[in-house]
């Protein structure tokens, strides 16, 4: 059993297999945050109320028991917690004050399936808490979810809130996840960045206050990552106390962590209440998207080792095929510049350097010869395509090769024919210049009558297609959010229903065309969460290709995310790759994730494409530790001058190990240890032909930078 609840005490115990999670029914009443850490029978569990000036009471006769200073599961707005609170609802009389108490609560297996949304799987492991709590003066009625998943040391926790007041009501802020922690020494660790540069990592101490990471771009973005941490001020990969947290949802976000008065620190994962609102009549229920959270008492591996394991077991889609395919991706190579017989070149490469996918990028459809124009317009340019996509996909599949294709359904450019015949089908605010970003607009995704146009022309364009896989682009944000088809009260709503139109499209897709894989992408790794990877296998990690900076996008991508949904390409944008050690230093770095190319191989040497041959061939060795093994790394590229990493397989019989040097030409050592070998057995590295003993590999050897930029080296140990 993961969740106990003790009717004498009120409290509800949950459990995984190294955590612990306890909150108690305070009065009653109230439910307050006890306990979330490992497993400790020594801590005591009891919350100690103190009493505050200033802090509003309930009872003239306990007066130090105060909304502004309990531990909260769920902090009302407007009634004595004047810290960020998570709900915020608008009732018939104009306020938005609402207090909710507890009201009853069912354990049950499973879990609650997020209608539209994109959620954990539940596997005969999970069970579920759902905490029933009413607001009693305007009959509005929450229920929190804790779903538990056991072996991966993560719990969930998503709300309902349903209208039973009579009269409409009005959510302005519903938050999925609220952790109070009774202490505020940490520091906090969040991803920043931009296009192209994705996913740099930060770790500041925790002050007074509020900080947060956001998006109000309407995607997920590159500007900050869902993900964020909390922990020890001297945790580091192997020790401390590290509390992970993150969102399956890939639009707008607030993840807001503050510390208040008494030095607690209140974390908070949802939608926020900028860029939302939701009007919901009598009888309507609105559903929260899904957060998650882990613990390690063991640093910040274990963090990442909790989070991969639970994305592959409960995220990530089924993979379509036997091996995941090695592809030639045309976008660095071509860009625009495409048609049947260049693309015809690229099959023959891609078969001739045994790859196993060509993917078609951009520019294949409608009048899309540069990204000013053809958006929108999803059916093959003939002029290119002259006898049509079937016949041209069935070509290149004679190489024996498979095939894939981009599209960016979300987007429309204004000079397209879809736009001509549709301008009322865009997001646009009446009286508005709507602002172009990449000469384009963003569709209305949450009008149904868009999703719905979008079906229909992909199955028709690509009925007959034998088509393997998608790269599923984003390439601008949201400005003007407002929708033609929305009544003025609902504008609120514009941003989250474009969303559930993504997902319901992309679930049509997943129907529509079952045995093939998609790849997300949003200008890179601009939507680079968990909504995304409940259907795509793996994201184009980010658009910059150059080895060094995709080092520490990797690593930051990596703490949150498995090695499994990196698209990670070898790129040639200035044919740099006519050296060889650039190219293995580059492939070196694509073994971080999921291996592609991205070059010009119709063009290449015989010499460059004997070199990509022999890569793909080693890869094949590695592939099943990279993709599914257990990830440890040794050095953060943000704080030292090398990224180190292992991947590992469960038994620890091979063992992946990278040292990739990110600045060169400064001489600095390190000691490298790979702590899961076994003491006792012999290591044969297939790379070097040397043997080492366990007992060496854990004491860990010196590596000392080289002169030579760039340098990277690779061990691929082997239990004897
Ligand atoms: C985005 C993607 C690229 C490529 C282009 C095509 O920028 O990140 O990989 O697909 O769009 O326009």
């Amino acid at each position: 059993m993961s969740i106990n609840y003790n009717s004498e005490l009120k409290r509800f115990t949950i459990e995984t297999k190294n955590t612990r999670y306890v909150l108690d029914i305070v009065k009653g009443k109230y439910p307050i945050h006890i306990y979330y850490g490992q497993k400790n029978d020594s801590i005591e569990l009891k919350y100690k109320p103190f009493l505050y000036s200033f802090a509003p009471y309930f009872d003239e006769e306990d007066q130090a028991f105060s909304p502004d200073t309990y531990p909260s599961e769920f902090p009302c707005f407007g009634s004595g917690d004047f810290r960020e609170t998570s709900i915020k609802i608008k009732n018939k009389n104009g306020d938005s004050v609402c207090f909710f108490e507890y009201d009853g609560n069912r354990i049950f297996k499973g879990r609650i399936n997020l209608p539209g949304l994109p959620f954990a799987s539940a596997d005969d492991n999970t069970e579920t808490l759902e905490l029933q709590l009413i607001d009693t003066v305007t009959n509005c009625k929450a229920k929190i979810y804790y779903t538990v998943f056991p072996e991966e040391d993560v719990i969930s926790r998503y709300v309902i809130i349903e209208n039973h007041s009579g009269r409409d009501a009005v959510i302005e802020k519903c938050m999925s996840l609220c952790l109070d922690i009774p202490r505020c020494d940490f520091d906090m660790i969040s991803l920043y960045g931009g296009h192209a540069q994705e996913r740099n990592y930060q770790r500041n101490p925790l002050m007074h206050g509020i900080q947060s990471v956001y998006s109000r771009r309407g995607a997920s973005s590159a500007h900050f990552n869902p993900f964020i941490a909390i922990c020890d001020k001297d945790a580091n990969e192997i020790k401390g106390e590290v509390y992970g947290f993150n969102f399956v949802f890939s639009g707008n976000f607030l993840d807001e962590v503050e510390v208040d008065q008494q030095s607690t620190t209140r974390v908070q994962i949802g939608l926020g209440s900028e860029n939302f609102s939701w009007l919901l009549h009598d009888g309507e229920s609105f559903t929260s998207p899904e957060a998650v959270m882990t613990y390690s008492a063991d640093g910040i591996n274990k963090m990442s080792r909790n989070f991969h394991s639970f994305i592959r077991n409960h995220i990530l889609p089924p993979e379509p095929f036997d091996k995941r395919p090695v592809v030639l991706n045309t976008w660095e190579a071509c860009f625009f510049d495409i048609d049947e017989s260049e693309m015809m070149r690229f099959a023959r490469a891609a078969a001739e350097c045994g790859t196993d996918m060509l993917v078609m990028d951009d520019g294949w459809f409608g009048a899309r010869n540069d990204d000013s124009a053809g958006l929108g317009d999803w059916y093959e340019n003939k002029n290119k395509f002259k006898d049509g996509l079937a016949a041209f996909v069935a070509k290149v599949k004679a190489n024996g090769i498979k095939f894939g294709i981009w599209v960016e359904p979300e987007m429309v450019n204004p000079n397209s024919d879809l736009y001509r015949a549709h301008p009322d089908w865009c997001l646009q605010v009446k009286g508005r210049t709507s602002l172009l970003s990449r000469h384009q607009l963003v569709l209305d995704m949450g009008n149904p009558e868009v999703i719905e146009y979008l079906k229909d022309i992909f199955s028709k364009t690509f009925n007959g297609v034998k088509l393997d896989y998608f790269k599923w682009d984003m390439n601008r944000h949201m400005s003007e959010v407002g929708s033609p088809y929305l009544p003025p009260e609902r504008q609120g709503e514009a941003a989250y229903r474009y969303m559930l139109g993504v997902y319901e499209l992309l679930d049509f897709f997943k129907k529509r065309f079952p045995n093939t894989m998609i790849e997300t992408c949003s200008g890179g790794g601009g939507r680079y969460d968990l909504g995304m990877m409940k259907y795509g296998t793996m994201i184009w990690t980010s658009d910059n290709t150059f080895p060094k900076a995709r080092t520490k996008i990797q690593y930051s991508s990596l703490l949150a995310y498995p090695a499994s949904t990196m698209s990670c390409h070898v790129s040639n944008p200035e044919n740099v790759c006519s050296s060889p050690a650039e190219l293995k230093f580059r492939y070196e770095v694509a073994l971080g994730g999921a291996l592609g190319y991205e070059m010009h191989l119709p063009n290449a040497s015989k010499e460059i494409s004997d070199t990509v041959k022999q890569q793909i061939i080693n890869y094949r060795e590695y592939e099943d530790v990279i993709l599914r093994g257990d990830y440890y790394s040794l050095y953060n590229p943000f704080e030292c001058d090398i990224s180190a990493y292992y991947y590992t397989d469960a038994n620890h019989d091979k063992i992946l190990l990278s040292v990739i040097e990110v600045h060169g030409m400064r001489e600095r050592k390190y000691k490298i240890s790979v702590s899961v070998a076994d003491p006792n057995a012999k290591y044969y590295d297939k790379i070097s032909g040397k043997t080492y003993t366990g007992r060496e590999l854990i004491y860990g050897f010196d590596y000392r930078t080289h002169d030579a930029d760039p340098y990277s080296q690779m061990w691929y140990f082997v239990k004897q």
